[in-house]
């Protein structure tokens, strides 16, 4: 008989999120971290999955990365007080280095068990245009795990009835070594937000 870890269970359909034991990543989790914003936005970001600050928190995109996010919003007139935020994994993965927990890029079959919640955003706030922010993100939403994302940035796909904008992960723009890559991703990401807003006044709900 096939044995699995104790504490996966792919099969489960918690009613609750921090319930959820469909991967194993909620054992070194502080909390499931829940997206955020308002109900029916017409916009959704999806990110990939907490960071340290969020874990803490309980909120989306509140560290370094959010910062990014909010200041790239702003510059493309994008309200984040609008706009629903969101992970790919809704629990922190991590390693210890030292005193630090450093961030460890979920496996895909974490992402395809944490995609069971993100439908069940998508069917509750039925947004117009999704932005994936970084691969898994677009990965999870798309549900195609060899979607490249550079191939996949420019312009809209439409994915059942939505639009989905493909752009860089917030901190890609942070943390790339260089600085000329940090400024491109950053203006590709604003870019992307401004393509979503004007998809959402063309395209009103
Ligand atoms: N990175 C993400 O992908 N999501 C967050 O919420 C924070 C950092």
């Amino acid at each position: 008989m096939a044995t699995r870890p104790i504490g996966i269970r792919p099969d489960q359909q918690p009613e609750h999120l921090d319930q959820c034991r469909r991967c194993v990543l909620w054992e070194a989790a502080t909390q499931a971290v829940p997206g955020a914003g308002p109900r029916h936005a017409p916009l959704m970001l999806v990110g990939e999955q907490p960071g340290d600050q969020e874990d803490l928190q309980g909120k989306p995109f509140v560290g370094p990365a959010g910062a990014l996010l909010d200041r790239a919003l702003d510059e493309a007139g994008v309200d984040r007080g609008q706009v629903y935020v969101t992970n790919a994994v809704k629990h922190f993965k991590w390693e210890p280095r030292g005193k630090r927990r450093l961030h460890k890029t979920p496996a895909q079959r974490e992402v395809e068990a944490c995609h069971y919640w993100i439908e069940r955003e998508l069917a509750e706030h039925d947004p117009k245009v999704v932005v994936a922010l970084g691969a898994t993100a677009l990965k999870s939403v798309l549900q195609k795990s060899t979607v490249k994302l550079q191939a996949s940035m420019g312009g809209a796909i439409e994915h059942e009835g939505r639009l989905v904008i493909a752009t860089f992960h917030p901190s890609y723009a942070l943390r790339s070594p260089d600085a000329a890559t940090r400024e491109s991703a950053y203006r590709a990401i604003v870019e992307a937000f401004k393509h979503a807003h004007q998809l959402i006044q063309k395209y009103p709900k």
